[in-house]
């Protein structure tokens, strides 16, 4: 076989962008180009300020960037010239026709492999690095083999398992790498590249299907850990039980382990959500409405669980919360990130909204103008199109604040929804001198439990206990 020279990855993304890094990083004799059609895009990681934000992202980027790794728009030049092609653009659910609301929109995965074989010469190893519906590479290798100029293809699935806000930490030191192929050339070609940085025993390889139906399947045990643990947080509220001692007790049993058991306000992110659907989806199509149910259930729970927590506080603040001012802390899916996509701190702040609450939003890392289009676009998804009157609401009933002290200024309550570090070491006394009274503070990641606020003056409630 030969060594790979020359890569392309389209999509620029949070997968694409981080992934291309760590590769040019750790194979300074590769040359790693990153393609996407979103200029915009492309000038932000061409400059300072880096698109997304991630821990350590920045530093291998400037490393790298002018020597091995280059970000362009020259899509069809960058496919041309490599040896191995990623497609890492975006597989949303789709929000029409056939399937939606379930089923992955695969619009944006057929269009490259067209574009791949429009442009190819020669032989090349197509990536699927996008998370797929299992048998897409079936979809794929057809639409490969009409190339324009002869060109042959392997295909190859190496689905990405990095998580956000710890995306370098995990492409540096991955639990696994999983490769699925049909060619033991093309297989291997990969696994030289990633044997570079990560230890053999950890390049897991399969076949193709089961590659691509791996992705969906961890994404879906992750989330129903959440979804399980969130759903006996709901118990434990009713039965003075607490959420966190019994994920202690249960974690510590070495079948299930510790990880991925912390209650929450609900599980956010552009992955668990979409790919459980697109499960059931599969499920469906294959004539398995059982298996589809209970997958379903785990974004049912998920659903609840931050429905649960609009609820607990309206009921808390004396049945209403119109007009109250309420700060938001925190509006990105978890910390460490500046994504919002699927946030459950979108679906609370809609919730208070129609309760007709005031909030004060901030986050360290998601400005004004993303906090707005989120919101805007919750409201136009139920109602088909933004009216005019939700318009007005978000209007009239938002504004962002620079710092947790300004938003919780005057408030009512405070809903933590990220676990950002900062939030832990705000001066307390402070924050409450400036509450209204009673101070409600709810608690949507258990963050602030150990510093005692019922103690010192707050409503404290955090989830599961
Ligand atoms: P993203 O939306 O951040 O990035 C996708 C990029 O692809 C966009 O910039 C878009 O402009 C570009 N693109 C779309 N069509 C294109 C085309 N024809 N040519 C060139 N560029 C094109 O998405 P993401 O979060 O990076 O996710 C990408 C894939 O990886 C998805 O399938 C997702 O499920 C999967 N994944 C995501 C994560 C995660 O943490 N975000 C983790 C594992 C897997
Ligand atoms: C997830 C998968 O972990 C990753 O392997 C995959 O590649 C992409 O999808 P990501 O969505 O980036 O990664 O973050 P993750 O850490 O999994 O968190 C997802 C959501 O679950 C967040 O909203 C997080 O706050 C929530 N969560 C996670 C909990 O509420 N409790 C937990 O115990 C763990």
């Amino acid at each position: 076989t030969h060594p790979i020279r020359r890569i392309c990855c389209i999509g620029a993304g949070y997968v694409g962008g981080p992934t291309m890094a760590m590769i040019a990083k750790q194979c300074p004799d590769i040359d790693v180009r990153v393609v996407d059609i979103n200029e915009h895009r492309i000038a932000q990681w061409n400059s300072d300020t880096l698109p997304i934000y991630e821990p350590g992202l920045t530093e291998i980027v400037q490393q790298c960037r002018g020597k091995n790794l280059t970000f362009t728009t020259a899509v069809e030049e960058s496919i041309r010239n490599a040896d191995m092609v990623f497609i890492s653009v975006n597989t949303p659910t789709k929000t029409f026709g056939v399937g939606a609301g379930r089923a992955a929109n695969l619009e944006f995965v057929e269009k490259c492999a067209r574009q791949i074989a429009d442009v190819s010469e020669g032989h090349k190893i197509v990536v699927e690095k996008s998370t797929l519906p299992v048998r897409t590479a079936e979809a794929v290798k057809r639409i490969l083999s009409n190339s324009n100029n002869n060109a042959t293809f392997d295909v190859l699935s190496n689905p990405e398992f990095l998580a956000e806000g710890t995306a370098i930490e995990d492409l540096l030191d991955p639990d696994r790498v999983l490769i699925g192929g049909e060619s033991p050339d093309a297989i291997q070609a990969l696994v030289d590249v990633y044997a570079r940085w990560v230890p053999r025993e950890r390049l897991l390889t399969t076949n193709l299907w089961s590659s691509e139906l791996s992705k969906l399947t961890a994404n879906a045990f992750l989330a129903q850990r959440v979804s399980s643990i969130n759903a006996i947080s709901a118990l434990c509220e009713a039965t003075e039980a607490d959420v966190d001692e019994v994920a202690a007790a249960i974690g510590s049993d070495s079948r299930i382990g510790p990880k991925f058991l912390k209650a929450s306000v609900g599980f956010g992110g552009s992955c668990f959500q979409k790919d459980i659907l697109n499960l059931v989806y599969l499920c469906e199509y294959f004539g398995l409405p059982e298996v589809a149910e209970y997958w379903e259930q785990v974004v049912k729970m998920n659903d609840f669980q931050k429905k649960r927590f609009v609820t607990r506080m309206v009921r808390t603040m004396f049945n209403t919360v119109s007009d109250k001012k309420i700060a938001i802390w925190g509006f990105a899916f978890k910390k460490d990130t500046n994504d919002t996509r699927e946030s459950a701190s979108i679906y609370v702040c809609r919730d208070l909204l129609l309760e007709k609450a005031r909030l004060c939003i901030y986050d360290p890392r998601v400005g004004e103008q993303q906090i707005r289009q989120e919101l805007e676009y919750v409201f136009a998804e139920a109602d088909g199109e933004l009216s005019d009157s939700k318009r007005r609401l978000i209007h009239d009933h938002v504004t962002v604040a620079v710092s947790c002290e300004e938003a919780a200024e005057q408030a009512h309550a405070v809903a933590l929804l990220t676990e950002w570090d900062e939030f832990a070491k705000l001066d307390f006394a402070k924050v409450l001198d400036s509450m209204k009274k009673p101070a409600f503070l709810f608690d949507g990641r258990n963050k602030l439990k150990n510093l005692d606020l019922a103690k010192k003056g707050f409503e404290y409630y955090g989830i599961g206990f």
